[in-house]
């Protein structure tokens, strides 16, 4: 990857207007001097997403998700801090190769963590070079093998191998000096994963006697490994743990390939050999969540290619509610889910189902997935035997319970008519019960959000915190006067609240190496949880106050506070057993406390 100079971070923030970028994202109302929408990142039916063109930043009052433009797109876009920031440099047209520099001159930190990252992606790609000529001797060997045998009985053939990466951890030949050759430190390897060292520094590999699978991000690199066992030992896949390139339901598996496709929709499975299964057939839009409940970070990125999701989890139990909280998610993204159902019941998954059945009757089953509203009917309906009176009456009121959750209205008649004929019941009943619960549900939303606003108030309006807040508000209104003073009089460890401190220390730093009113500060802060905080405290406008009077407040309440403190480790220390002497010289500073405190009334 190219570095860029910091320059380019400013640069980028002032050619995208944050509401401009944010527009193309979220649909965005004026109201005063600011932006309101739906909040992208969370749940919502009322706008509570602020996008501010003055400060040109953003900030969810629901969720507390906020920051700048880059930010943003950070989240939104699933990307790194630098991937966003060359994103934004191309949609604003700006030639890259001005800010191109060999190496980050004031920020080591974070070049030692890009650098990891490369070393991460370059070792990835060795091991799973490794792994798949492995793979690929052994099935030119000749005479029994199982691994050969365990290929063939999952039916995948070369091409498959190669397309995927497939290949295979023997473990007998040590990974660790392998990649010692190739020029890769241990520590390297072990925050990869991909080797291991036990309390006794004992070095071994985590992945031996697997059929390895590597998982590719969007950009073709390998950011880690699954591994099945070749027989019903357990655990029966074992995956590389978390690091710096790998977060669990952040990608999904196959997307590499699938995205290289025309797509019209694109199928979501459970498994590694559901993707590879279907991918092998000719449905090459198909990927896999991997094990883990459907995440939005998943819903985000699928939406970056199709507006269409069928989701083909597997039979059982654990695969169906997984397919329920997966539909939810995804219909909050707004796509357009169906349901994949296998026609046959005596196969778990669609992998299953193409080895027995065939890629056309899968074909079939594609074609008639059901809808979200079906699917749940159907589960219903399966809970509930609707010949008796009484479960009849359950099921109508669940029905029900689905159609009060369609927001079209056209959709919803649609859909009560075509129950209504379905299970031979009157339109009538249903609408009736549907028509309570939408009344209800109105009034609900109301009583809610109110809830949630008021919770949030008694957060933000926890008095201390509130106070250090105005310590940064001060700060950032550029009166050089009243930062003198701040820096002079208040010491990090004086702020409670660790967000703010953080930001505080942040601050000291950076005004010995920056003149702090001439930079963008939000853009040099790489801290997720320091941007939300400081795009909160951003939001706090103290234009119209008197900035000295509040100055003083918070010095003289930062001052109250450690004197109350220190009264208190006073008034311990007396209760214990100390000598006379010391109790003297204790009582005397009490006095002098006590004298201090009524002054500052
Ligand atoms: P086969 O049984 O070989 O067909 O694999 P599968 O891909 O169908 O797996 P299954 O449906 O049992 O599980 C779905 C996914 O969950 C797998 O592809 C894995 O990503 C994950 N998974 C399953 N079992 C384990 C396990 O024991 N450990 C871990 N870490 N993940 C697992
Ligand atoms: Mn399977």
């Amino acid at each position: 990857m190219a570095y860029y100079s910091e320059d380019l971070i400013e640069e980028v923030i002032s050619q995208n207007d944050i509401v401009e970028v944010i527009s193309e994202y979220v649909q965005l109302k004026k109201s005063g001097r600011n932006y309101m929408g739906l909040c992208p990142f969370h749940r919502e039916k009322t706008p509570s997403f602020c996008v501010s063109m003055d400060k040109q930043i953003y900030k969810c009052f629901g969720c507390s998700e906020g920051g700048n433009v880059i930010s943003f797109i950070m989240k939104l876009e699933n990307l790194d801090f630098w991937d966003s920031v060359e994103l934004l440099a191309q949609r604003a047209h700006i030639d890259l190769s001005r800010f191109e520099v060999r190496s980050f001159s004031n920020n080591t930190k974070l070049q030692k963590k890009e650098d990891l990252k490369e070393t991460l992606f370059k070792l990835n790609k060795e091991v799973g070079i490794y792994y798949h000529n492995n793979l690929i001797e052994i099935l030119n060997s000749t005479g029994y093998n199982e691994v050969k045998e365990y290929v063939k009985k999952r039916k995948f053939d070369l091409n498959t191998i190669k397309r995927f990466g497939i290949g295979y951890a023997n473990g007998k030949v040590p990974l660790y000096n392998y990649l010692l050759e190739k020029g890769f430190s241990k520590s390297e390897m072990i925050a990869s994963g991909i080797i291991m060292e036990n309390s006794k520094g004992k070095i071994y590999d985590r992945f031996f006697s697997r059929l390895m699978f590597p998982i590719f991000d969007i950009r073709d690199r390998i950011i880690a490994f699954g591994g099945r066992v070749l027989d019903n030992s357990l655990p029966k896949y074992v995956n590389s743990p978390e690091n710096e390139i790998y977060f669990k339901g952040k990608n999904l598996y196959a997307m590499n390939l699938a995205k290289k496709e025309k797509l019209d929709n694109i199928i979501i499975v459970e498994g590694y050999m559901d993707a590879i299964a279907l991918q092998k057939s000719g449905f090459k839009n198909a990927v896999a969540s991997l094990g883990t409940a459907l995440t939005e970070n998943q819903a985000r990125l699928i939406k970056k290619y199709t507006d269409n999701v069928i989701i083909g989890y597997d039979q059982d139990g654990a695969g169906q509610d997984a397919t329920m909280r997966g539909l939810d998610i995804l219909a909050a993204r707004k796509l357009n889910v169906k349901v994949l159902i296998l026609d046959k019941s005596d196969v778990k998954d669609p992998d299953e189902y193409i080895n027995k059945y065939g890629p056309e009757r899968l074909k079939n089953c594609l074609d008639n997935s059901i809808s979200l509203v079906e699917f749940k009917v159907k589960k219903l309906e399966k809970s509930i035997d609707i010949n008796n009176i009484d479960s009849k009456i359950k099921f109508l009121t669940g029905v029900a319970d689905i159609m009060a959750k369609i927001e079209n209205d056209i959709e919803r008649d649609l859909y009560i008519d075509k129950i209504a004929r379905k299970y031979d019941i009157g339109t009538g009943p249903i609408i009736k019960e549907v028509e309570k619960r939408l009344k209800k549900a109105s009034n609900d939303e109301i009583v809610i959000d109110m809830q949630s606003i008021n919770r949030k108030m008694q957060l933000v309006t926890n008095i201390r915190k509130r106070q250090e807040q105005y310590i940064i508000a001060l700060i950032l209104c550029k009166d050089k006067k009243i930062q003198e003073e701040i820096f002079d009089k208040i010491k990090p460890e004086d702020i409670h609240d660790e967000n703010v401190r953080n930001i505080y220390n942040f601050l000291i730093d950076l005004k010995n190496n920056f003149d702090i009113n001439k930079i963008d500060i939000l853009s040099k802060v790489r801290d997720e949880e320091m941007v939300k905080e400081l795009t909160e405290i951003m939001y706090i406008d103290l234009s119209m106050s008197d900035r000295n009077k509040l100055f003083h407040d918070v010095i003289k309440n930062k001052n109250k506070e450690k004197l109350f403190l220190r009264r208190d480790e006073i008034l311990k220390r007396i209760s214990e057993n100390i000598t006379s002497d010391e109790k003297e010289i204790l009582n005397f500073e009490l006095n002098q406390i006590v004298v201090e405190l009524s002054k500052l009334k």
